[in-house]
């Protein structure tokens, strides 16, 4: 009788131990892995490295290599496999790199094209057939974000585990392939991304390890980046790859570059001023801006490296309302409450640093104690972002660190645009029109 109603306690006590209140083990962070290198071995015509990015309002720009000098830089595309309606003709380029010369780089853009539709296409004339998913015209939206993704076996990993769930556009904060001049890497890199660069657009902005400059012979750097990775940079009037500007459903996304001229006097201030200066904020509630050193960090790697960029413009970021900004170059996640000019403020972006894809680096474990009273959230593993754009009022950001073989939820939080938002919005007494506002 005794042991009869002590059992059911018993058991009681062991769900409740390994249930209700898990003990969780203390993670111990990994180490980089080692890289993954992907050769080519189909015949010089084969279009490989194929990625696709957004090209302006309703076009996909297509980008692939060819050993072939002579390939021809066609897309075929239509919306049933196997049957292609349209066509388009665009252009390629290639580079020297020392030794090294890179195979014709093809770029075409198609459309216009619908929203929230598969599309099927294949380059060159022939060889395999691809397909996307143009992103929805309104919302919802979301969003995928992963910084610093070099090519290890953790960028497998956390491209597994972007690609794992459905999302709209691909968003990368700089630090591609850790080619570091070493030119055949950037082959390398863009063969390991092509299953997920082919399917969803990617929009990546440039980090340092883009820049690859070598004095008196190549000093203006960004030559591989440049030829391979084509941003719409001439669809948002800018002049430069290296910054520019899209619009995706309910969303005006800046993307900056921290390593070119951003002074007052520069291109790109006064890009950056003219292109926030046209958002429409009926059509666009929403406005986020990438970087690749943050302005915001307490981690002790790359202190204090964003702060002239953060100086230069933080206040025209702060005056356009922008939400949000995702920066990477810290191989770590850290999340800042709203912020301007180092304080709290309810009217500033809030500040993510995302630089924690795989690369072959590792993470940047250290972090400056104590916390700032604006870090809300630090962690030191590899992972990804989503950004889940509901309404012209309502964001989910998450962050979902790698354990392993899995991607768990680690960091979430809701965010409330700031055109929504009374105190912030200089323009509501103007455009809200309903009885029930209080003023
Ligand atoms: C060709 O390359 C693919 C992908 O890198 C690899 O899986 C395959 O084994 C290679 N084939 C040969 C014959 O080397
Ligand atoms: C916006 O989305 C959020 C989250 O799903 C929801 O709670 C809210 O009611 C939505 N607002 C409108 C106006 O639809
Ligand atoms: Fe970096």
């Amino acid at each position: 009788m005794e042991i009869s109603s002590l059992l059911p306690n018993l058991l009681c006590l062991f769900f409740f131990l390994h249930f209700a209140s898990p003990v969780l083990p203390e993670y111990t962070r990994p180490p980089p892995r080692p890289l993954i290198l992907r050769s080519h071995n189909q015949s010089d015509s084969h279009p490989q490295q194929v990625h696709i990015s957004l090209a302006g309002k309703d076009y996909m720009r297509v980008s692939w290599i060819t050993s072939d000098k002579k390939a021809r830089s066609v897309v075929e595309y239509g919306t049933t496999p196997g049957k292609y309606g349209g066509a388009a003709t665009g252009e390629s380029t290639s580079y020297h790199y020392f030794f090294y010369s890179s195979g014709e780089i093809h770029h075409v853009k198609i459309g216009p094209l619908k929203p929230t539709t598969t599309y099927y296409y294949r380059c060159g004339g022939g060889g395999q057939e691809f397909s996307f998913r143009t992103p929805p015209s309104t919302f919802p939206v979301e969003f995928a974000v992963a910084g610093d993704l070099g090519q290890t076996e953790w960028t497998e990993s956390t491209l597994a585990h972007v690609g794992a769930r459905d999302y709209d556009v691909f968003l990368l904060p700089g630090d591609l392939s850790y080619a570091d001049t070493q030119q055949p890497l950037w082959d390398s890199f863009g063969r390991l991304v092509e299953p997920y660069a082919s399917t969803r657009p990617w929009m990546v902005t440039e980090g340092n390890h883009e820049i690859e400059i070598f004095p008196i012979i190549y000093p203006q750097g960004f030559k591989a980046y440049n030829a391979r990775w084509v941003m719409p940079y001439q669809e948002s009037k800018s002049t430069s790859n290296l910054y520019y500007s899209f619009d995706v459903a309910g969303v005006h996304v800046v993307m900056l570059g921290s390593y070119t001229d951003f002074d007052s006097n520069s291109d790109q201030y006064k890009w950056l001023q003219a292109d926030l200066a046209s958002v429409d904020r009926a059509k666009t509630p929403w406005i986020f801006a990438l970087i690749h050193a943050p302005w915001y960090n307490s981690n002790s790697a790359h202190t204090g490296e964003g702060e002239t960029m953060r100086v230069a413009m933080e206040d025209i970021l702060y005056r356009a309302r922008v939400d949000l900004v995702l920066a990477g170059h810290v191989h770590a996640y850290e999340r800042f409450t709203r912020v301007y000019d180092n304080k709290a403020d309810q009217c500033g972006p809030v500040h993510l640093t995302i630089g924690d894809g795989g690369n072959r680096e590792g993470l940047a474990l250290m972090f400056e104690n104590p916390s700032p009273s604006i870090s809300m959230f630090r962690e030191a593993s590899f992972g990804h972002g989503r950004l889940r754009v509901f309404n012209a009022t309502h964001a989910h950001w998450s962050w979902h660190h790698n354990n392993d073989a899995d991607s768990i939820t680690a960091d979430e939080i809701w965010l409330e645009s700031l055109s929504s938002s009374s105190p912030c919005n200089d323009d509501a007494t103007v455009t809200s029109n309903s009885p029930n506002d209080e003023l």
